[in-house]
């Protein structure tokens, strides 16, 4: 009898366990995808005001470019028109590999190359919490690929880091600052992509939208043309509230109000990750 209630109580406790290890997961999900990641800024419809959060999640932003005519698509748990169809095996391999359910390579604008790195629990999380969403439907038009596309993935993020990586301040830093792709547009185009062995976070990238054309900025340790001169206070509040050293505002489309959302901790580790990136003038 006391064996029986104690089973019983192990039961409980371990279905107990399971659930607060099922939240703490779409905690961290929820954390990532709405900040660091910045998945809706590109899935997420815009309004004149930003996104349309009624509708978030369910497609967003169009790219017309020499490689694809592609729109961001529905990443709602819609059966139809989301990914409600797709197994978690099947979004692990498009959100690290790039490869979708149907076997083709997603469009390069999709920035899966950055996410190889990711842990294998932040990958889950993010899974998990996209389960979460509520089903929107919205069919966006089907992708054109105009070439071949490519899965860029910068050096350094080959591999999936392990949590225990994490408790580097600097290993934590350049793993932030590779999920969040700061480098994709912070680094511009050289013969094959991205030149991020010659010139990483040297900036000059163009950015064409309804806000004119922005340019991506030098965000090396350069003094005289990066944020080598820069305080860490002046290069977080650019980073979570878009405004320059000079107190200029900055323009669309780096995530200003999602990466508000990060923790000092996260914050931290990318400011002491950036203070490393060798200066380029
Ligand atoms: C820079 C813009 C951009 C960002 C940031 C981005 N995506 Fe995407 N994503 C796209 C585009 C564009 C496609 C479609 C490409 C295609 O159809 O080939 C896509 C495709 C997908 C797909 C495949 C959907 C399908 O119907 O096959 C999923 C799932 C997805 N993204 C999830 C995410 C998640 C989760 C994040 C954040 C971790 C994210 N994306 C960040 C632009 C982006
Ligand atoms: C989608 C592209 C994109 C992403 C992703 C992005 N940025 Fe930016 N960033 C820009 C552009 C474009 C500007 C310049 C805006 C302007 O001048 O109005 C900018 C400006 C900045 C500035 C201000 C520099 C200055 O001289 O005023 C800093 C610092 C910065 N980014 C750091 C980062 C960091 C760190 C990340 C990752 C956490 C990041 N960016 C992600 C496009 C991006």
């Amino acid at each position: 009898m006391i064996r029986r209630g104690f089973l019983a109580l192990f039961v409980v406790a371990s279905w107990v366990s399971g659930a607060c290890a099922q939240s703490d997961l779409v905690k961290r999900g929820d954390y990532l995808v709405n900040g660091l990641l910045t998945c809706g800024n590109c899935h997420t419809p815009k309004g004149p005001s930003g996104d349309i959060m009624d509708k978030a999640f369910s497609g967003g932003l169009s790219w017309d470019e020499p490689p694809f005519k592609v729109t961001a698509p529905n990443i709602t748990p819609d059966t139809e028109s989301g990914i409600g169809k797709y197994t978690d095996d099947e979004l692990k391999r498009l959100l690290r590999k790039g490869i979708k359910r149907d076997g083709k390579r997603v469009a390069m604008v999709m920035p899966s190359g950055f996410y190889e790195i990711m842990t294998d629990r932040d990958l889950d999380a993010v899974i998990a919490y996209l389960r979460t969403l509520k089903p929107i439907k919205n069919a966006v038009p089907d992708p054109i690929y105009k070439m071949e596309q490519g899965h860029p993935i910068p050096p350094g993020g080959e591999r999936p880091y392990s949590e225990g990586m994490l408790n580097d301040r600097l290993k934590r830093g350049f793993y932030l600052t590779t999920i969040a792709h700061c480098m994709e547009c912070h680094t511009p185009m050289g013969q094959h992509g991205r030149d991020f062995n010659g010139k990483l976070g040297a900036g000059g990238a163009e950015f064409p939208g309804p806000w004119g054309v922005s340019v991506s900025r030098n965000i090396t340790s350069s003094k005289t043309s990066g944020i080598g001169g820069w305080t860490d206070e002046d290069i977080k509040r650019a980073i979570t509230r878009g405004i320059s050293k000079d107190g200029r505002k900055l323009s669309p489309p780096m995530g200003y109000g999602y990466y508000a959302n990060m923790s000092a901790v996260d914050l931290n580790a990318i400011v002491a990750y950036l203070r490393t990136v060798p200066p380029i003038d």
